[in-house]
C-alpha cells in the first residue's frame, strides 16, 4: 500500500494522506540552523548542535505522535483545523504534502478555504521561514482566524527535558511589534536568543503555554483558540511559546498571504543590550527585513532550488529504470548530505541529546557527500582527526558545536582509527588535493599537540598495527563497526551501558572484520604513502598487511566463511561449532572487499554462504541464528529479541557491502538484486509493512526472526546512505575515483543495456554512456574516449577544469 507518490520532475515526494503509518519527515537546511518537519507541520528546530541550542520543544514518544511543530490553527466560525492536520486532526476535504530538497509545502483545505504552507530554511541564514497563502475558494465571503503556534525548549534540551526545579523558574520573554523573543537564560551567560516573527501586526499573541493551551488543555483543543482568543500574556518561568492571533477577511476567489519566521540571533557580548533587561533586537529586525514580503521568499526558494540542482549535477544516472533513477539522482544523494550534516545525532529516532557526531559515522558519511561539496569533506575531515589521540586512537563521538571530543563515551573502539583513512582516501580520491596532508591537526582538540594530517594517518594504521591478539588478529577494544558485540563488557546490571562498562580493552578478544578493515584501508594508506613518495612508509604497511591477512585467512576463516571474532576466552564467535550466531554478515562484506581470499576462493564461497543463510525477501540479516538469551560475553547484540537491531535485523548498512564485494567477483546480478532489495523507492508498494518514509534508508528492518518482519525503523540517520550511494555509483555503475583519474567498471544485470552517468569531478564533466548490447554482468571491451579508442587501461585522466569528456564504454 502507498500513501503518496514520487514527482521526480519536481524532485519530491508527495503525500496524500496525513494518515502516514508513521510520521514521514523532512531536513530543512543544510549548515546552521535546521529543522526536522514531518508531514503534518510537527517537528523542531537548532541551531547547529540538537542538544545545546534547540529552538522549539518536542516530545518523541508523546501520545498521540508528533504534536508539536510549526502547527497553524484555523478558526471558520466554530470550527478549528489545521493544513497539515495535526494536532486538530479535524477531517479535510483535502490534504497534500509535498517533501522537496530542503522545503516541503503543506496544503489543507476545508469548507471553501485553502490555506497552503510553505516551508525553509533560506541557504545562508538562521532561521526557519513559513510563507501561508490563504484563499477563499468558495462563494460566500469569509471572516476567519488564524494562530500560529511554536513551543520553545529552554536552549539544552537535555536540561530542558529534566530539570524542571529550574526550568520553571527561569523562562523569560519580550514582545515588540509583531515579534516574540524568547530570551531565557540571555539575562546570564548566553549571548543568544530565539525570535518569532509575522511580517504583519497581530490581533492578538500569548507567550505562557498555560494562558495559550490551558493547564490541563491539548494542542488537540487550544483554550485560547477555541475560547475568546489570545490572552497577551507574557510568560514568567514555566513554558514560553509563541502565539498570534490574525484575523483575516476574504471575499470570494480572494488571497491573502502572510509571511512567519523562527530565528536564531547571536550579539556580541558588548552589544546584548539595547536597554537594562531590553535585549538588542538590531540584527532580528534586519532578519525580519529581510524577508518581508513575498518576493523574498520567492527569490531565495528559486537560491534553494539551484543549490540543489548544482549539488545533484556532480553525479547524474539516465537509464530505463525509473526507481533506480529517482533513488540514484535524487533521494540517495539527498539523505548523503542530511546524514552528513547531521550524523546519528537529530531524528524522530535519535534524539540529538545522546551523541553528537560520531567518529565512524562522520568518518563513513563523507564516502557518500564528498563528490557534493569536498570543501565542507575537507573541514570535516580535519575536524575529526582533531579528536584523535595521540596513540591514533579516536574520540568515539564529539559535540557539533564545540567539536571537543566527549569524554562520556571516551574511545577504545577499534575499528574507528582505520575509518579516517577511509574518508581521507575518499576525499584524495575525489579531489586530487594532497596538501590537505600537510594540513597541521591537533591530537585531543589540544593545540599544543600538532602533527600533519598524514601523521596521523600513519597513527591510525599503527594502532591497529601495534593492537593485535593471540591470533595476530586486531584486538577489537570496546566494539568495533557492531557497537553492539560487547565482548569484553561483561554487563550484569540493568541500566549500564553496553559500549563503556568493563575495561575499554582485553588483551584476547579480536576482530575478523577489522582485520578485513586493516587490509583494506591500510591497502588505501600504502597507495596514499607512496602517492607522496614514501616507498619505504608503503613496504612496512604492506608487509603488515600481509600479515594480518594470512592471519584472518588462517585462523579468521571458518570453512564456509569467514568468522566474525574471537571472544575474551579465546572462543569462535560466528562459526559453525556456535550453537547461535554462526555467520554474520560483516565479516563477509569487508574481508571480500579487501580481496582476501578471492584468488584462492574464499570470497565466493562466503558470499554463497551469505545468500544461502542470510537472505530475505526483505534484504540481507546481520547474522544467524539469531540470539534467543542474554549471553554475558557477548553483549548487547544478545540483549535485543531476535531479529532486531544487531541480533539478526536487517542492518541495512552493510548490505551495501555485500554489494560491492559481489561486484568484486563480477557477479552483477547478485550485486544488483541486493541493492534492490533494501532500496526504499522499490519499497514504496509495501509502505503499510515498511512504515517508514519511502524516499530515504533506514537504519534497520526488522529481521525474519522478529514477528514484525519487513517493519523498518530509524530512518534517515544510517551510514546505509553513503555506502549504497558507494555501492550503487561506484561498484555497480562502475565510475569510481581513484587518486589518478576516474576509472570505468561497470558490474551490472545483463538485461542492463544501457546507461549514461554525467560525472563532475575535479572540474571536467565527464558523459559517460555504457553499452551492453551482449548482456554481460562485468568487463569493458572497449573505450572511446571523444571519440578515439582509449587503450590506456580502464582509468580516464583527469582533464583540463572545464573540459567535457565524452566516453563511450561496450561491454
Ligand atoms: C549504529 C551506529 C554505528 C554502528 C551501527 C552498528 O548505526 O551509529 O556507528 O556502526 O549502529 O552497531
Ligand atoms: C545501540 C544500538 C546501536 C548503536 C549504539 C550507539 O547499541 O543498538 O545500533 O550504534 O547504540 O551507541
Amino acid at each position: 500500500m502507498k500513501y503518496g507518490f514520487f514527482d521526480d520532475i519536481r524532485r519530491e515526494y508527495v503525500i496524500d494522506t496525513p494518515r502516514t503509518p508513521l510520521p514521514w519527515i523532512n531536513y530543512l537546511g543544510s549548515e546552521g540552523f535546521f529543522t526536522l518537519l514531518s508531514n503534518t507541520g510537527g517537528g523542531y528546530s537548532f541551531y547547529r548542535d540538537a542538544r545545546l541550542r534547540r529552538l522549539t520543544r518536542y516530545r518523541y514518544n508523546n501520545c498521540p505522535l508528533d504534536q508539536e511543530g510549526f502547527h497553524l490553527y484555523i478558526k471558520d466560525g466554530e470550527m478549528v483545523w489545521n493544513p497539515g492536520w495535526q494536532p486538530t486532526q479535524t477531517e479535510l476535504d483535502f490534504y497534500q504534502c509535498r517533501h522537496g530538497l530542503g522545503y516541503t509545502v503543506i496544503t489543507g483545505k476545508k469548507s471553501g478555504i485553502s490555506v497552503v504552507q510553505e516551508l525553509f530554511v533560506p541557504e545562508k541564514d538562521n532561521c526557519l521561514l513559513m510563507r501561508v497563502t490563504i484563499e477563499n475558494t468558495g462563494n460566500e465571503g469569509k471572516n476567519i482566524m488564524l494562530f500560529p503556534y511554536v513551543e520553545f525548549c529552554l536552549w539544552d534540551a537535555m536540561e530542558d527535558g529534566s530539570n524542571f526545579q529550574r526550568n520553571y523558574s527561569t523562562g523569560e520573554v519580550e514582545v515588540s511589534g509583531s515579534a516574540i523573543y524568547h530570551k531565557t537564560e540571555y539575562r546570564e551567560r548566553r549571548n543568544h536568543y530565539a525570535v518569532f516573527w509575522a511580517n504583519r501586526e497581530p490581533e492578538g499573541f500569548d507567550t505562557s503555554r498555560e494562558r495559550f493551551i490551558g493547564v490541563y488543555g491539548s494542542p488537540a483543543r487550544p483554550e485560547a483558540v477555541f475560547g475568546d482568543g489570545c490572552t497577551g500574556s507574557i510568560a514568567h518561568g514555566w513554558q514560553p511559546i509563541a502565539a498570534q492571533e490574525f484575523h483575516i477577511h476574504l471575499t470570494p476567489g480572494k488571497t491573502d498571504q502572510l509571511i512567519f519566521g523562527l530565528g536564531y540571533i547571536e550579539n556580541a557580548e558588548d552589544e546584548k543590550w539595547e536597554s537594562p533587561g531590553i535585549v538588542n533586537k538590531r540584527p532580528a529586525l534586519q532578519m525580519m527585513e529581510r524577508y518581508r514580503n513575498s518576493e523574498s521568499i520567492d527569490r531565495e526558494l528559486a537560491a534553494l532550488k539551484a543549490y540543489w540542482n548544482a549539488l545533484l549535477s556532480h553525479y547524474t544516472l539516465r537509464c530505463a529504470d525509473e526507481k533506480l533513477s529517482r533513488m540514484v539522482n535524487i533521494w540517495n544523494q539527498y539523505q548523503c548530505m542530511v546524514t552528513f550534516n547531521m550524523s546519528r545525532s537529530a531524528s524522530y529516532f535519535e534524539s540529538g541529546m545522546g551523541r553528537g557526531m560520531g567518529f565512524r559515522d562522520s568518518c563513513q558519511d563523507i564516502l557518500g557527500f564528498v563528490h557534493m561539496i569536498p570543501g565542507r569533506a575537507r573541514e570535516r575531515i580535519l575536524d575529526i582527526a582533531a579528536t584523535q589521540f595521540p596513540d591514533g586512537s579516536a574520540y568515539h563521538q564529539y559535540q557539533p558545536l564545540t567539536k571537543k571530543g566527549n569524554s562520556d563515551i571516551g574511545s577504545g573502539f577499534n575499528d574507528d582509527p582505520l575509518w579516517l583513512i577511509a574518508a581521507v582516501d575518499a576525499y584524495l580520491r575525489e579531489t586530487g588535493d594532497l596538501k590537505i596532508l600537510d594540513e597541521a591537526v591537533p591530537f585531543d582538540n589540544n593545540e599544543q599537540n600538532k602533527a600533519t594530517l598524514m601523521e596521523h594517518l600513519r597513527r591510525s594504521f599503527r594502532y591497529t598495527a601495534s593492537h593485535l591478539g593471540p591470533h595476530r588478529l586486531p584486538l577489537i577494544g570496546r566494539a568495533d563497526w557492531n557497537d553492539c558485540l560487547n565482548l569484553n563488557c561483561f554487563s550484569a546490571h540493568p541500566g549500564e551501558s553496553f559500549q563503556t562498562s568493563g575495561p575499554s580493552e582485553g588483551a584476547v578478544a579480536e576482530s575478523v572484520f577489522i582485520g578485513g578493515m586493516f587490509v583494506l584501508y591500510g591497502g588505501r594508506y600504502a597507495d596514499i604513502c607512496r602517492s607522496r613518495g614514501l616507498s619505504e612508509e608503503a613496504e612496512k604497511t604492506e608487509e603488515c598487511i600481509r600479515e594480518v591477512r594470512e592471519a584472518v585467512l588462517r585462523d579468521g576463516w571458518d570453512g564456509e566463511w569467514f568468522r566474525r571474532a574471537y571472544d575474551a576466552f579465546g572462543q569462535v564467535v560466528g562459526g559453525k561449532a556456535c550453537s547461535e550466531g554462526q555467520i554474520f554478515i560483516e565479516p563477509q562484506g569487508m574481508c571480500v572487499m579487501a580481496g582476501i581470499g578471492v584468488e584462492s576462493g574464499e570470497a565466493a564461497k562466503a558470499l554463497r554462504s551469505v545468500e544461502e543463510r542470510l537472505d530475505t525477501k526483505y534484504g540481507i540479516v546481520l547474522l544467524q541464528p539469531a540470539y534467543t538469551q542474554y549471553r554475558l560475553e557477548l553483549g548487547e547484540i544478545t540483549s535485543y529479541p531476535p531479529g532486531y537491531k544487531e541480533n539478526a535485523g536487517i542492518f541495512c548498512h552493510n548490505n551495501p557491502w555485500i554489494v560491492c564485494a559481489e561486484s568484486i567477483l563480477g557477479h552483477g546480478e547478485r550485486a544488483y538484486q541486493v541493492y534492490r532489495r533494501t532500496a526504499p523507492a522499490y519499497l514504496e508498494d509495501i509502505s503499510d509493512i515498511h512504515r517508514t518514509e519511502p524516499y530515504v534508508y533506514s537504519q534497520m528492518i526488522a529481521g525474519k526472526d522478529a514477528p514484525t518482519f519487513g517493519e523498518a525503523k530509524n530512518s534517515w540517520l544510517t551510514g546505509t546512505a553513503a555506502w549504497t550511494f558507494v555501492s550503487i555509483s561506484q561498484a555497480i555503475l562502475g565510475i569510481k575515483p581513484t587518486l589518478n583519474g576516474l576509472k570505468v567498471s561497470p558490474c551490472i544485470p545483463k538485461n542492463m543495456i544501457e546507461y549514461t552517468v554525467t560525472r563532475k569531478y575535479r572540474g571536467a564533466v565527464y558523459l559517460v554512456t555504457v553499452q551492453n548490447p551482449e548482456g554481460k554482468e562485468t568487463g569493458v571491451k572497449e573505450i572511446l574516449v571523444n571519440g578515439e579508442a582509449f587503450s590506456d587501461g580502464n582509468i580516464l585522466p583527469v582533464f583540463p577544469e572545464g573540459s567535457i569528456v565524452n566516453v563511450t564504454v561496450t561491454m
